[in-house]
């Protein structure tokens, strides 16, 4: 069950840009936040007011505000925005209120030196969010025996698969292979189409037939729980068969390896802004 709370809560954004956008829909969708109870500010205008008319929430000119204003705050600004936006105002949390950082690059220690008060959370969401789809991960202290973990399940629910991780290692793994992992579906997706398209077929065409192949198999596992991919996979694998002949090649070719380079060439990439954000 909802804890009731939510019904009176207020939630406060700084910051009206896509994930914003796809949060706030994703929590007006879910009617368990009503809409003059979420609040939104913005560096400039325009985005608040496109905002305020397509969800009817509530709109405010300083960052201040919200920070006064809101039980839960939301920082959804860039990484490289975050100092400025906050700018002044860090000392303003509460000790109870709840501060969520959406900053891919910001740690966690770097977070709590910023913001000294508050109970901090690192989320990480993705652009499947906007669906309603993928994994919403986050990294909280949560020393209110489940109160954080649980407000996370209610207001981010409906957005996907939300989950809580241990430590930083674990936050990174899950932003490299969850959300950068949605563009590195992207880049095979695109391969699949390329080869199909290449062999004649219309372009809409060969999205389509890369599409629901993806999501085919997706479904599939999904919907075959306690059967392991593997499983899944040797019942369209016969033996010497067409599927086994490609299958071994890639092996051969040894995707898997090139693929975790790929992933480890991302995670050095992530220390990397983590040190200058420091
Ligand atoms: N997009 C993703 O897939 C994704 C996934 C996971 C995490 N994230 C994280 O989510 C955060 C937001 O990303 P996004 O994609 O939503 O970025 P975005 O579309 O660029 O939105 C950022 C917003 O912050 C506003 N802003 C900048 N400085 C501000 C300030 N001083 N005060 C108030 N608002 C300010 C900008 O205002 P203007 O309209 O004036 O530019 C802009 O609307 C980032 O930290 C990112 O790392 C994003």
């Amino acid at each position: 069950m909802k804890n009731p709370l939510l019904k009176t809560m207020k939630i406060g954004f700084i910051g009206a840009g896509n994930m914003t956008q796809a949060l706030v829909k994703g929590m007006v969708e879910s009617k368990e936040i009503r809409p003059d109870h979420i609040m939104v500010s913005n560096r400039t205008q325009g985005k608040l007011l496109k905002l305020a008319e397509q969800f009817q929430v509530q709109t405010r000119a300083h960052n201040q505000e919200i920070i006064a204003e809101c039980d839960v705050v939301i920082i959804a600004v860039k990484p490289q925005d975050f100092s400025t936006a906050l700018e002044g105002l860090t000392g303003q949390f509460s000790d109870h209120q709840i501060v969520i950082s959406l900053a891919a690059g910001i740690p966690f220690d770097s977070l709590e030196k910023q913001i000294p008060t508050g109970r901090l959370v690192r989320l990480m969401p993705n652009t499947p969010s906007i669906i309603g789809r993928g994994v919403i991960g986050f990294m909280s202290p949560d020393e209110d025996e489940g109160f954080v973990s649980s407000l996370m399940d209610d207001l981010f629910g409906g957005l996907g698969y939300v989950m809580k991780v241990d430590n930083e290692d674990q936050f990174e793994a899950l932003m490299i292979s969850c959300s950068s992992g949605t563009g590195f579906v992207f880049e095979m997706m695109m391969y699949w189409q390329d080869w199909i398209a290449e062999r004649g077929f219309a372009d809409d065409v060969s999205r389509k037939m890369t599409i629901e192949t993806f999501l085919g198999a997706a479904l599939l596992a999904a919907q075959s729980e306690g059967i392991e991919i593997e499983e899944l996979q040797s019942r369209v694998t016969s033996k010497k068969g067409v599927t086994a002949a490609g299958l071994t090649s890639m092996r051969e070719l040894e995707i898997e390896r090139g693929l975790r380079i790929s992933f480890e060439k991302a995670a050095m990439r992530s220390k990397e802004i983590s040190r200058t954000q420091k």
